[in-house]
């Protein structure tokens, strides 16, 4: 058995079905809407509807299996090359979603973080997550979410910071990523059967354990989280040791 990660935190939830060796920090990148949609002949719009609701279903397996961080794939900064009318559906879906789990998320102890360039979309959805993260501010576990977010841009504009500080070093410009002050990542997840990162988390991936499954994303749900989990559980992490 690896030292997969052991957590203080854990102690926290008290939960008994809850193993120690399960993952503290888990990315998940969200794929397969447009897929699930299209097998079962309805709009891509259902599909991200469908993915809304498996989002729902996850963060609320994370409560129950003690992951402490869950990082979403919802919008990459190479997803604007996609059709305005999805964009558009995107973006309503956001919305709504926004308005329909903040009062969930803030009873819950759930708090909400955004990586990735998200002042780039709507003035009302700016001003919809930012009134979010200011309500959620409190809570102990942490929902992030990746929207208008790209890897590469995220480590182009940390080195650009530790330089501008003089000091252009791993851990210089580990301080400046998005993600400086959350676990480390743990646990890398892609739904639908693409094996590739797509521009996510690249410098936190370093030594991240990866699980790609062919479930689409609108079908996973709590049986496939703790499937991953347990997965996990029996990796041994060795980080370049012996
Ligand atoms: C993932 O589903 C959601 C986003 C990228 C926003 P896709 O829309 O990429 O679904 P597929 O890959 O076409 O099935
Ligand atoms: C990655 O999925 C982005 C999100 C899940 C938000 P894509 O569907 O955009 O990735 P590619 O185009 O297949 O690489
Ligand atoms: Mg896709």
């Amino acid at each position: 058995m690896g030292s997969a990660s052991t957590s203080s935190a854990r102690a926290v939830f008290g939960m008994s079905q809850v193993a120690s060796t399960y993952p503290r920090h888990v990315a998940i990148i969200m794929d397969g809407n447009g897929r699930w949609a299209k097998k079962r002949r309805l709009p891509r719009a259902l599909g991200h509807k469908a993915g809304g609701d498996a989002v729902k279903r996850v963060v609320e397996a994370c409560e129950v299996l003690g992951i402490e961080c869950l990082t979403l794939y919802a919008f990459s900064s190479e997803n604007w090359k996609r059709e305005a009318e999805e964009i558009s559906d995107l973006m309503n879906l956001m919305r709504r979603f926004i308005e329909a789990n903040i009062a969930d998320f803030i009873a819950k102890g759930l708090r909400l973080r955004i990586i990735g360039d998200y002042k780039a979309f709507d003035p009302d959805i700016v001003e919809r997550l930012e009134d979010a993260l200011e309500r959620t501010a409190g809570g102990k576990r942490t929902l992030v979410v990746a929207l208008n977010y790209g890897a590469q841009q995220e480590i182009v504009r940390a080195a650009a910071l530790a330089a501008a500080e003089g000091e252009v070093t791993a851990s210089a410009i580990e301080k400046h990523l998005y993600t400086a002050d959350l676990p480390p990542l743990d646990l890398l997840i892609r739904t639908s059967g693409e094996v590739r990162l797509s521009n996510f988390l690249l410098w936190q991936s370093a030594y991240a354990e990866m699980l790609f499954t062919d479930v689409l994303w609108p079908d996973f749900g709590q049986a496939e989280l703790r499937a991953a989990c347990e997965e996990f559980a029996t990796r041994e992490r060795r980080y370049g040791g012996r």
